[in-house]
């Protein structure tokens, strides 16, 4: 079956971070291709906020400028672009001032038809402030929708207070925590793969599967945003959320059904049965690194990125994850992620069991096991490696090949981006894509001890060259269990 366009509902779509750096980035090219493919009804209207002073005129300039960065040329076109930013406005308003709110409120008071979301793409310590203003200027109806970005909070503590705050104002049913990974195309592939083939399901455990790895490597620094990632770190701003969210969608259960509680009830169960790394276990569990300068010092060290000659701030992760449950009971998930790393390139490579016993001669070549690589990006597609004959006469010789689907090459189709899908979702009203209260916070409740741990120790990461795959110390890590780092990701 095509894909289909079924347009949404109308909707108002106020954005608190209007002028910054994800709504220029993300939110709006994700609109504007929405837009273009005629599923935004054209009543609907897409209202930045921000404290800076700016017209619509100036806000519209620089979303045209922002597009022209941000949406492939393909995809670009200026009639098109034109009618996009007339839906755009913009409101100058101070989330901690009363100024302001009140032209919010006019501009969106006379439509009850449509769809109200408000989006939250600034500071989290907003985020508390700004829903409880919303709620005393009456603009939060039972169908009003809010969403959030990450970071929610910092640690566990943190992260409920801000959905406490949140949660006064705004029902469970109507937030939309995003993580962006949830959005991506393989993900959802993943899903797919998993339950709409009765081939997987017998093999997804223990018995069959030796190991899984998720990489998610960048080869971006921390590209100006060293004030929030000094804070943050590896573990914090892609551990907590994306690598958590992959492996929860690699060890679910099957859902019953593919709705929103379904899903994340079955989620949080694998959020609640990690086994838990502290001081006692973390140093052969973790390896943390931070790049240094690069070869030729073509990349800065990190410390020079932020200007801060002693940060322990970590840019790199390793670690071994283990869940405590009779599925995946002494099946290792190693997770890595970070940044300046050799390549982009994000994946889930799940490994099966070496085969028991080999009916070959010597001379037929060593037999490999069994991989599936789910590649998130880039060039987004599954593979499925097995041994086959050699082709051609000359006895039995074995290969190793993948079953390729690579999307973009078998669909032809430009793969939308997460932000897209995500967005549509908030105002359908489906929220499977997007993490429940309980969730984020379990996910806390597994990071903290290792936050701490290292607190403890007051270890700094291990360094690494910018440009290549992290500290020794993260190869060691798996080798030590017998086994390697999949090499398109290493
Ligand atoms: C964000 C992190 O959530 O994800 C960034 O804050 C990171 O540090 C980004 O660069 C990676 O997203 P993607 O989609 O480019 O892999």
């Amino acid at each position: 079956m095509s894909s289909r366009i079924i347009a949404v509902a109308p909707f108002d779509l106020v954005i608190f971070g209007g002028a910054g750096d994800l709504a220029f980035r993300k939110i709006l090219p994700a609109l504007y291709q929405r837009h273009r493919d005629g599923q935004i009804p054209p009543v609907s209207r897409v209202i930045g906020v921000s404290r800076r002073a700016m017209g619509d005129e100036r806000y519209r300039a620089a979303a045209r400028e922002a597009l022209g960065r941000y949406v492939g040329e393909a995809d670009r076109d200026a009639a098109v672009v034109e009618t996009f930013l007339k839906r755009l406005h913009f409101l100058s308003i101070d989330a901690e001032a009363d100024a302001g709110w009140d032209d919010l409120a006019r501009l969106l008071k006379p439509d009850r038809e449509r769809i109200r979301a408000f989006y939250l793409a600034v500071s989290p310590e907003l985020y508390g402030i700004i829903a409880a203003k919303l709620g005393a200027m009456g603009l939060v109806r039972s169908d009003t929708r809010v969403i959030m970005e990450k970071p929610i909070g910092h640690d566990l503590r943190s992260a409920m207070a801000v959905n406490d705050a949140v949660g006064r104002v705004f029902d469970e049913s109507q937030i939309y925590r995003i993580d962006h990974y949830l959005g991506k195309e393989t993900v959802q592939n993943l899903m797919a793969l998993r339950f709409g083939n009765a081939l997987f399901e017998p093999l997804w455990n223990d018995a069959h599967v030796d190991h899984v790895q998720i990489t998610v490597a960048e080869s971006i620094g921390v590209e100006g945003r060293g004030g929030y990632y000094e804070r943050a770190g590896a573990l914090r701003d892609m551990v907590q959320n994306h690598l958590l969210q992959l492996l929860c969608l690699v060890a679910m259960e099957p859902p019953t059904y593919m709705d929103a509680d379904c899903v994340r009830d079955e989620k949080l169960k694998v959020l609640r049965a990690l086994k838990p790394i502290d001081a006692s276990n973390a140093a052969g569990a973790i390896v943390r690194g931070q790049y240094r300068a690069g070869a030729k010092a073509v990349f800065p060290a990190y410390t020079q990125e932020v200007n801060n000659a002693d940060s322990k701030t970590e840019t790199f992760i390793a670690l071994k994850a283990e869940i405590s449950n009779w599925r995946w009971a002494g099946v290792p998930f190693y997770i890595r992620t970070g940044k300046r790393m050799p390549v982009r390139v994000s994946e889930i490579v799940i490994n099966f069991r070496a085969i028991p016993h080999s009916i070959f001669a010597v001379g037929a070549g060593a037999i490999e096991a069994n991989q599936l690589v789910l590649r998130l990006q880039p060039d987004e597609g599954v593979m499925l490696w097995l041994m086959i004959k050699d082709p051609g006469p000359g006895g039995m010789r074995l290969r190793y090949v993948p079953l390729d689907m690579s999307f973009a090459e078998a669909f032809g189709a430009r793969s939308p981006d997460a932000y897209e899908r995500l967005i549509l979702d908030v105002i359908r009203g489906n929220q499977t894509l997007f993490m429940r209260r309980d969730e984020v916070e379990a996910a806390w409740q597994w990071i903290d001890p290792i936050a701490e741990a290292w607190q403890q120790s007051g270890e700094a990461p291990k360094p690494y060259p910018a440009g290549t795959w992290g500290p020794s110390a993260a190869v060691a890590l798996i080798e030590r269990d017998g086994r390697t780092w999949h090499e398109d990701g290493g």
